[in-house]
């Protein structure tokens, strides 16, 4: 004798061995509800006591027109009219015969189900008419049945002794009278160890999920069963509290920077343009630098450049106020590199951009266009190799916001300050850093920015997003080192942390981010 759960005893009972059984019968035989004898049902099967089969059939039912052709269909009444006024009539005379205008359908039936002949403007009932008006057509049955039924299946409707081909057979062409879906209908069946258990004797149980001290105190624990835990049992989903995920990309990307020996910096948001655009070598009357393209702090007017008031590097360029004296000389070593490069390449070899530099651009307070700034003022700290530097941070552009675009965004910015440093440790270090950001593929194609000479601009592959640029790079031009006191390659890139949270959840806008949509919140998966 073995003891079951309730249920699961009830469905091996109803079972019998080599015959199937539709759930939706057990549910009759049981008078259980019809989850819990799904839910019997799986735990049995899992236990291979049963086999669960699944069956998709079509479920017929009918549209309001079906309804009312149930009742009779046109030709069928047209053909009691026509047989009432002798066995035939002329065409024109059918609307008044029939009581209504269009008589399109009666005709096209009549004649289809050969139940009439047409000769010469004529209707007149054939031999096959005079058969029919003995008998219904199947198709007629079949839509009379549908009628008392609600919705069948076609083996329900075989079952109650239709041939449901020859109905449909009739009905092409009528498919506005029949409504079709896809019904799913689950068998059960007793598989051999379901069927030798059965025959051993089984018998129900009360089941329990939890001993009590009732249970233990009664005895009765010893006629229970206790059911099982299964961790594989789907459960209400949980949403505890966690990091926003873009903040968990952030992580994830200092992570990567420092598995790959990188130091991190940080580095002023509000900062003058000598830093944003000057010490990269960006020319002043460069579009970017428009009021257009770029936010300038209205006050404070202006900021400090290295050198004014013991102001160094990494110092917060607002922390002084410059109000007085806006011209200084001489300036500082530094600003007097910058200022010779863009006038005519100082001893970088280059001619430089040949028109004259304005101390006054270069101390204008922006927010900064880009992280560049960051790394331009590491590099500047401390010029010597080998150094691996990055910078995650606020980055904002006078930009309008859509599917791709924020006027405030975040950006990550690198350098490699090397000897040995070649384009290929550039391109090996981004590929490796966006691969395991999760891009599948990274390209990379020639670009332009006045800071990097060869520039290239960083694609990245990634499911349903496709190609999407992640990044600009290349090794930062002599204007740009040799100022600061660097001699070596420094290989730099610099690109958009939202776009790494995209490929990283796979989104299609990067708005969302910054949307407080708490479905999406809540499912976004942060783990690996
Ligand atoms: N600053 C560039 C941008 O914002 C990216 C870049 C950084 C390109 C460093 C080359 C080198 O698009």
């Amino acid at each position: 004798m073995t003891r079951l759960p309730e249920i699961e005893y009830r469905i091996l009972a109803a079972l019998d061995a080599g015959k199937a059984l539709a759930v939706a019968d057990i549910v009759k035989q049981t008078g259980a509800d019809q989850s819990l004898v799904m839910a019997g049902a799986t735990l049995l099967a899992q236990r291979e006591l049963v086999t669960i089969a699944e069956d998709s059939q079509e479920e017929f039912s009918l549209t309001d027109e079906g309804k009312a052709a149930a009742v009779g269909f046109p030709e069928r009444k047209a053909l009691n009219v026509l047989k009432a006024t002798g066995g035939a009539a002329n065409l024109s005379e059918l609307p008044r015969l029939l009581g209504k205008d269009d008589v399109r359908a009666e005709i096209k039936w009549l004649t289809r189900k050969g139940w009439c002949t047409r000769d010469a403007g004529v209707l007149a009932v054939s031999a096959a008419g005079e058969a029919a008006l003995a008998a219904k057509g199947a198709d007629e049955s079949f839509v009379k049945r549908l009628v008392e039924l609600g919705q069948a299946t076609e083996s329900e409707l075989a079952d109650a002794g239709f041939d449901v081909k020859a109905a449909l057979e009739l009905l092409k062409g009528r498919n506005e009278l029949l409504k079709r879906k896809k019904r799913v209908s689950r068998k059960l069946s007793l598989t051999e160890p379901g069927a030798a258990l059965k025959a051993g004797g089984i018998e129900p149980a009360v089941e329990v999920s939890q001993l009590t001290p009732e249970l233990l105190a009664s005895g009765t624990w010893r006629d229970v069963v206790f059911r099982k835990y299964d961790p594989a049992l789907a459960t209400a989903p949980k949403y505890p509290g966690k990091e926003h995920p873009l903040q968990r990309v952030i992580q994830e990307i200092r992570q990567a920077f420092f598995e790959m020996g990188f130091e991190e910096v940080a580095s002023p948001t509000v900062d003058t343009a000598f830093w944003v655009f000057d010490a990269l070598f960006q020319p002043q009357d460069h579009p970017a630098r428009e009021m257009q393209d770029t936010f300038y702090v209205a006050e404070p007017k202006r900021g400090r450049l290295p050198g004014e008031h013991g102001a160094e590097n990494g110092d917060s360029p607002m922390e002084a106020r410059v109000e007085h004296s806006p011209v200084q000389s001489p300036f500082s070593e530094l600003v007097e590199r910058v200022k010779r490069t863009h006038e005519d390449g100082g001893d970088t070899g280059s001619t430089g951009w040949r028109s004259k530099w304005d101390i006054e651009k270069a101390r204008q307070l922006v927010l900064r266009t880009h992280t560049t700034s960051a790394s331009i003022r590491a590099l500047a700290a401390n010029p010597k190799p080998p150094r691996k530097v990055f910078c995650i941070g606020k980055t904002f552009r006078r930009e309008a916001t859509d599917q791709t675009h924020l006027a405030e965004f975040m950006q990550i910015d690198g350098i490699i300050i090397d000897e040995q440093a070649t384009l290929a440790t550039l391109f090996g270090t981004l590929e490796a850093f966006y691969k395991k950001m999760g891009a599948e593929e990274v390209r990379f194609r020639p670009s332009f920015f006045p800071y990097t000479e060869p520039s290239a601009e960083v694609f990245a592959k990634m499911g349903k997003l496709g190609w999407v640029e992640m990044c600009g790079s290349g090794v930062f031009r002599p204007e740009v080192t040799q100022p600061l006191g660097c001699k070596v390659p420094v290989l730099a890139w610099g690109g958009g942390v939202e776009r790494i949270a995209m490929l990283r959840f796979g989104l299609d806008d990067i708005r969302k981010l910054y949307m407080a949509d708490i479905d999406w919140l809540r499912q976004a998966r942060l783990g690996g």
